[in-house]
């Protein structure tokens, strides 16, 4: 029998540092190794773009030499190399790019460069059973601490935006309502977990953009909604938020957000024909989000799919899926393909060329 023919994908367009190695016929996955920077930007409460790269830079060698170990090969075997090329922080993105092209190039073997929204758009495709894997056509929820977009899926090279935040990110908003209610960063997962003890119903918050000419998301309102309510409760009070209305107001700022994401994300698939909604990104690991856009679903005769919670914040997992579908159809990248901070995910096939 042949060799596995192995590819190796790194990820560094934020703050995780993360390589996975996948067999590129059958898509398993040999190994996954993430990095996460977060104690090293939390006492400066967000993501700091320098010390980002230069964390990137120390990891980069370690997290590789991990994956390989954990695949049981070395770089030797390795059949190609991706790496995402952008959306991202531009000197965080430099440094997995370039690691990727040099390695890609000192082995010979071919190089495909993933732009990190097809990576989250295709992390659901990462499991075993193949029947379990979306098929495109589908639209995909991305939702992250610096997205907040829905794209019709096509395929890889194939995806198109099809609504998108005009202000804040969805992450950002439950960041923000963390830092301002002193919880820490990041602050989704904490705001998650209080929520878990709370009661919506007794604050109630703003939903923006309802109407339903338009795909567009708008968080900017509730994080005004969510700094009022909590001066006037410590004018009233004297006191911080705590205990129990804690729980209600990060219970009722998650129901909102995850009414506002579903609404749309519903209502693009049934006007657009398309009755398969896959999520992806960080707040697609959020409880709520995860069991109320396979309720939401079912009454709407939209088959919902939520990747594993580990497969929605940043990895390099889901940027090997993409990349494996890309040599399934003999794409890879050339050498010169430089790293992009904003680049849209519309121009992602230019990245690419058929395998001379
Ligand atoms: O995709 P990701 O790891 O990095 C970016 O590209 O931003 O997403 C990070 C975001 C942060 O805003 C974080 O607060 C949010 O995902 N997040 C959550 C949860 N876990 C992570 N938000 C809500 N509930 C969660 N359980
Ligand atoms: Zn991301």
């Amino acid at each position: 029998m042949s060799a596995a023919r192995l590819l190796l994908a790194i990820e560094s367009s934020c703050d995780e540092t993360a390589a996975a190695v996948v067999d590129v016929d059958t898509g398993a996955v040999r190994s996954s190794v993430v990095h996460s920077q977060v104690d090293a930007h939390a006492r400066f409460g967000g993501v700091v773009p320098e010390l980002a790269s230069r964390e990137h830079l120390s990891r980069i060698d370690d997290v590789v030499v991990r994956a390989l170990r954990d695949a049981g090969i070395g770089a030797a075997d390795l059949h190609a190399v991706a790496a995402t090329y952008g959306p991202g922080l531009i000197g965080a993105l430099l440094v997995g790019l370039t690691y990727g092209k040099a390695l890609a190039q000192g082995l010979a073997v071919p190089f495909v460069g993933v732009h990190h929204i097809e990576g989250h758009l295709m992390a659901a495709c990462a499991n075993d059973d193949v029947a379990q894997r979306p098929a495109p056509p589908y639209i995909g929820l991305v939702v992250s601490g610096g997205h907040t977009a829905l794209y019709r899926f096509e395929g890889v090279g194939k995806a198109t935006l099809v609504g998108q935040t005009r202000d804040d990110a969805a992450g950002e908003c439950f960041d923000k309502t963390a830092k301002l209610l002193g919880l820490g960063y990041p602050g989704g997962a904490l705001i998650d977990r209080l929520a878990q003890r709370g009661d919506a119903s007794r604050i109630a918050m703003p939903r923006s953009l309802r109407d339903r000419s338009h795909f567009d998301y708008s968080f900017s309102g509730l994080k005004t909604a969510v700094r009022t309510w909590v001066e006037a409760y410590r004018a009233r009070t004297g006191a911080d938020v705590a205990g129990q209305d804690l729980c209600d107001l990060c219970a009722a700022v998650q129901l909102a957000i995850v009414d506002m994401l579903l609404h749309k994300a519903i209502l693009a698939c049934r006007r657009l024909q398309v009755p398969r909604l896959v999520l992806g990104g960080g707040v697609a690991a959020n409880s709520l989000l995860r069991s109320e856009a396979v309720k939401r679903g079912a009454d709407n005769d939209v088959e919902v799919i939520v990747p594993p919670r580990a497969l929605c914040t940043d990895n390099a997992v889901m940027i090997a899926m993409a990349g494996r579908a890309l040599l399934l159809e003999g794409r890879h990248s050339p050498l010169s393909l430089v790293a992009g901070a904003d680049v849209p995910v519309e121009g992602a096939s230019a990245a690419r060329q058929p395998r001379p």
